[in-house]
């Protein structure tokens, strides 16, 4: 069996291919292989604003998401017919990012007729640890620690976990960040603070552990990127913040950062009696990070796993590996998947596809705004809302959402709103407003049609620029 997967939840749009053991030997214990993982970041369309805007994130995405799919299937050396699976990252991330694999994923889905998973992003690092180490068992402690999240989840099975502990404030990456902002460097922050940091003194700029209570395995970040921030300013006042100065200050950040994730991950995996842990995340490269794990897991008898470089920073090698495992466990997602922002939102998915969806491609919705809720908003009878739901393609919370948003006065007005779309986007009411009669065959056929029209027109332009390269060189 084969599992697309498709990553874009932040800045990285990644298409992989994965293929799950069909016997499982004693000596490979390992989920699957790896066909292809094709990973495209944005970062540097970011870098010159110190952070990842969603904005150039999403369009980023709708620009590299087919390339992608295509790259990752001539890699993987198949064709899209021998997908079996799609799974995709339904959250937490960026929501209009999210937006843009869920769809993708989606029209595979339909256009295909393979079934959809959605896959949450945290989960698919700490299940990247499986993909690492074929002797990994369940139930492990999963740490998770990157730009936009700091938590540690028990992990019974790939469908069932349990949070453990998360952050109050600043994921750690965060804090990386700011720290090398506050310090003048480069962003991404975790890289660099790793690189200036490395063997030198600790103990000169020392900033108090963030314990909370004893207790507690929640973190905290927030605190020491103050507390760099003002030794960082009181040094800057006596010019004293000389590039050796810079190392050292880098150096007892990222210390006190390492000793309270090894401290409360170790004692997590005690208490929860987990023997093993599995550090995902792209803070999960850090080198100090790695060393001292290693070597309170040696201390300590407790097994410790890294997953490969290429599986630490966002991928959809781990999207797809998950979504095939909770494929096997039962969970099937209709076209009514939704993405979500945050962690824990996760019962907000899509549900298995009903009858209908398989007919018509529509999704009815149950999850995310009832039918009956929905025409309660609009004023309207619920015969009347599935009418402008199947005349328009869209979901019933999106025509609730539209109303609220745009206040349209009645719901006529909403409704010239879209027959004025449906007149300018004539092509679109042909392949979308008769989904009724279009078979899933022609609507396949009707994709390849519109990708040989953009071969088509590509070969046009490069005849056109030839044509005018040998006029002007006969000039
Ligand atoms: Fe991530």
């Amino acid at each position: 069996m084969i599992t697309l997967g498709i990553e874009t939840s932040c800045d990285e749009t990644s298409v992989a291919l994965f293929k799950n053991s069909a016997t499982r030997t004693p000596a490979d214990l390992r989920p699957g292989t790896i066909l292809s993982n094709v990973v495209y970041s944005s970062l540097k369309e970011h870098r010159r604003f110190g952070g990842v805007v969603p904005e150039i994130a999403s369009r980023a995405h709708v620009e590299t998401i087919l390339p992608c799919v295509r790259a990752s299937l001539k890699k993987a050396r198949i064709t899209l017919k021998r997908i079996d699976l799609i799974a995709v990252t339904q959250g937490p991330g960026l929501m209009g990012s999210l937006l843009v694999g869920i769809s993708a994923a989606k029209a595979l889905s339909l256009a295909l007729g393979k079934p959809l998973v959605g896959v949450d992003h945290v989960v698919a690092h700490v299940y990247s640890g499986c993909l690492s180490d074929p002797l990994l068992k369940f139930p492990f402690l999963g740490l998770v620690v990157s730009g936009g999240h700091t938590l540690m989840l028990r992990m019974d099975d790939p469908k069932n976990f349990l949070v453990l502990g998360q952050t109050a404030d600043d994921a750690a990456g965060e804090a990386f960040d700011k720290v090398a902002k506050i310090l003048g460097l480069g962003y991404p922050g975790g890289p660099e603070i790793d690189r200036l940091a490395r063997g030198q003194n600790t103990a000169r700029f020392f900033f108090s552990r963030p314990i909370l209570s004893k207790d507690s395995l929640d973190f905290s970040f927030s605190g020491i990127k103050t507390a760099v921030y003002t030794t960082v300013l009181g040094l800057k006042k006596k010019h004293r913040l000389t590039p050796q100065v810079k190392k050292e200050v880098a150096a007892g950040f990222q210390e006190a950062v390492c000793d309270v994730l090894v401290k409360k991950a170790f004692a997590a995996s005690q208490r929860h009696r987990l023997k093993a842990i599995v550090v995902g995340g792209g803070v999960s490269a850090n080198s100090r990070l790695r060393a001292k794990m290693n070597a309170t897991a040696r201390r300590c008898g407790t097994q410790v796993v890294f997953p490969s470089a290429g599986l630490c920073q966002d991928n959809a090698a781990m999207v797809a590996a998950l979504g095939w495992a909770l494929y096997k466990e039962g969970k099937r997602d209709g076209l009514g998947l939704a993405g979500y922002p945050r962690f824990g939102q996760q019962s907000s998915g899509g549900g298995e596809m009903t009858e209908s969806e398989k007919e018509t491609g529509l999704s009815e919705d149950k999850n995310l705004l009832d039918v009956h809720q929905a025409a309660g908003i609009l004023d309207i009878s619920e015969k009347e809302l599935w009418d402008l739901v199947h005349a328009h393609q869209v979901q019933t919370h999106n025509i609730a959402g539209a109303f609220l948003r745009f206040r349209t006065p009645d719901i006529e007005a909403l409704k010239n709103r879209w027959r004025i779309e449906r007149e300018l986007f004539p092509k679109r009411e042909r392949y979308f407003s008769h989904h009724n009669t279009v078979t899933r065959a022609e609507w396949f056929e009707k994709l390849a049609d519109f990708w040989h029209f953009n071969d088509f027109y590509i070969i046009c332009s490069l005849l056109i620029l030839a044509l005018l390269a040998v006029i002007i060189s006969f000039q």
